[in-house]
């Protein structure tokens, strides 16, 4: 067998949350890897890039901009369920039900409508590749965001592990990404506070946070025929924050 390639020469790429942070580094650098790349987002993305308005909480939305891939680029063989809300901590009781369903709407339901949707063009391409990015908060507890935000990425680990398995068959690799804290428009909200930053920080034996395009690499290795055994993978990229 020759030694799996970590190129996207001519796959259909397509990130949701792409306009910025970790789904625009994505994006970017499934394009440096060859892929035809696709931005489903609230808010343009790249001007060099194909940018399809979609919010993944809507399923008709996110039917047109699937059907809207298509036409443009051809069918999807890679989906990145990147998109996602991190609202900030708060005291448990002062959680709404309202809070509580609108993060789990975008981080969870988002990851199965957009997975259904692309699913058929994915099957269409012959097989492919669907990366989730969870968080470390799926595994442990979020440090910054809310109790809604952590139980949304367990969520993630969980439906990537159970349609890996009803995926692998058809040569459908399902695999998700677990970052720690990451640098951008999150933690600048989140960790604004000097004490909570190093508080979150002094967990983190690396000692700093990622950049967006250090969560990027991992995700377009599991894009990548580069991970062809790996199925159902939760990957740490966390800077060692156990
Ligand atoms: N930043 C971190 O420390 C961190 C850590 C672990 C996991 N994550 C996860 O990584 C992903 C990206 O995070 P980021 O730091 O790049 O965030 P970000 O806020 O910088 O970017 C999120 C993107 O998602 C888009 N988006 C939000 N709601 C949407 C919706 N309903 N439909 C379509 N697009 C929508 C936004 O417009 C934005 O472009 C999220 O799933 C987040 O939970 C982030």
């Amino acid at each position: 067998m020759p030694t799996p390639d970590l190129r996207l020469d001519g796959r259909v790429v397509a990130v949701t949350g792409a306009a910025q942070g970790i789904g625009r580094a994505t994006a970017r650098r499934a394009a440096e890897l060859g892929a035809r790349v696709a931005v489903l987002d609230v808010q343009p993305g790249p001007p060099d890039l194909l940018f399809v308005e979609c919010n993944v909480t809507d399923a008709h939305v996110i039917a047109e901009a699937f059907a809207r891939v298509r036409r443009d680029l051809g069918p999807v063989e890679v989906l990145v369920n990147n998109a996602g809300i991190a609202p900030p901590a708060v005291p448990f009781e002062e959680l709404s039900p309202e809070a509580w369903r609108n993060t789990l709407a975008v981080n969870l339901d988002g990851v199965f409508l957009c997975t259904q949707a692309a699913l058929p063009q994915i099957r269409q391409a012959g097989g492919g590749a669907i990366v989730n990015v969870a968080s470390v908060a799926g595994k442990l507890r979020s440090l910054g965001s809310t109790v809604a935000y952590s139980a949304s990425k367990g969520g993630v680990i969980a439906f990537t592990r159970h349609l890996a398995a009803l995926l692998a068959p058809e040569g459908i690799r399902v695999n998700c990404v677990c970052p720690g804290a990451v640098e951008g428009a999150i933690n600048d909200r989140n960790l604004a506070d000097p004490a909570r930053r190093s508080a979150t920080l002094a967990g983190v034996p690396a000692g700093r946070m990622a950049s967006p395009e250090e969560i990027a690499s991992v995700i377009c290795f599991l894009a990548s025929d580069a991970s062809s055994y790996m199925v159902g993978a939760a990957v740490d990229v966390n800077g060692g924050l156990l």
